[in-house]
């Protein structure tokens, strides 16, 4: 059985400020999308193929360097980008994650949690941390309007897992929802597929696998690359 990932690292990161895409910031020595390539490979993925910003394929294909990938040029939006990679990968694939280059330091024991989920034959996975700030409802003045009950909440990440014909069935839909001028349903694939009525279910996130966004995450990253924590 293959097991499939794609890696949506078309990103500009302007949020970074690095005048470069988000995917080719370095930490501790290594750019964030050959970081998250090594943790899916590591958490037992046997294909990956690598979103690019268009114009930036040959760089990240240098970034990849030695490491077995596939790059294809990626789209405007994530979804599109994910959909790009989907066209690439092998018929053969039964389990396909997706993972967010930004995610970089994603410990390989959350890689495996999802893709035993997915075996396990669950249609789709994400893990899923428990929500740790207090959440109010604003107004358009930033006026607290309400306070959320947070028990019923969680914060998801990638890797998403899905079996194949869950994850492209899902894309399939929105593409048509966008063909045909709707908004999209939304923006991560489990997302997509709830929109399919497929039921997701959750494994145990890590911290590690915050998204890189802003320079202070950048900064958090460097630092646990540095202690050694991730
Ligand atoms: O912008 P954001 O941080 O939400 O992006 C999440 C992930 O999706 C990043 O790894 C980014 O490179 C990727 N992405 C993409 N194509 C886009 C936009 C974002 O592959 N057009």
């Amino acid at each position: 059985m293959t097991v499939a990932a794609i890696v949506p690292a078309a990103g500009r990161g302007e949020r970074l400020g690095l005048g470069r895409p988000k995917a080719l910031a370095v930490v501790g020595g290594l750019t964030l999308v050959a970081r998250a390539v090594d943790g899916l490979v590591a958490g037992g993925v046997d294909v990956v193929v690598v979103a690019a910003p268009p114009g930036d394929e040959d760089a990240v294909r240098s970034a990849l360097g030695h490491r077995c990938a596939t790059v294809v040029t990626g789209a405007d939006d994530r979804v599109g980008s994910v959909d790009a990679a989907l066209a690439a990968l092998p018929a053969d694939t039964e389990v396909v994650l997706v993972h967010d280059a930004a995610r970089c330091l994603c410990p390989p024991d959350v890689v495996r949690a999802v893709v035993d989920a997915v075996r396990a034959g669950h249609a789709a996975v994400v893990p899923a941390m428990a929500v740790a700030d207090t959440l109010k409802r604003t107004g358009p003045a930033g006026e607290v309007t309400a306070t959320v009950d947070r028990s019923g909440l969680a914060a998801v990440q990638t890797p998403q897992g899905f079996a194949a014909t869950t994850l492209r069935a899902a894309h399939d839909r929105a593409r048509a929802r966008r063909e045909a001028g709707e908004p999209p349903a939304a923006t991560d694939d489990a997302g997509l597929a709830e929109d399919l009525g497929v039921s997701v279910v959750t494994v145990p996130g890590d911290p590690r696998a915050f998204k890189v966004t802003t320079p202070l995450d950048l900064a958090m990253a460097e630092a646990l690359v540095v202690a050694g924590s991730a």
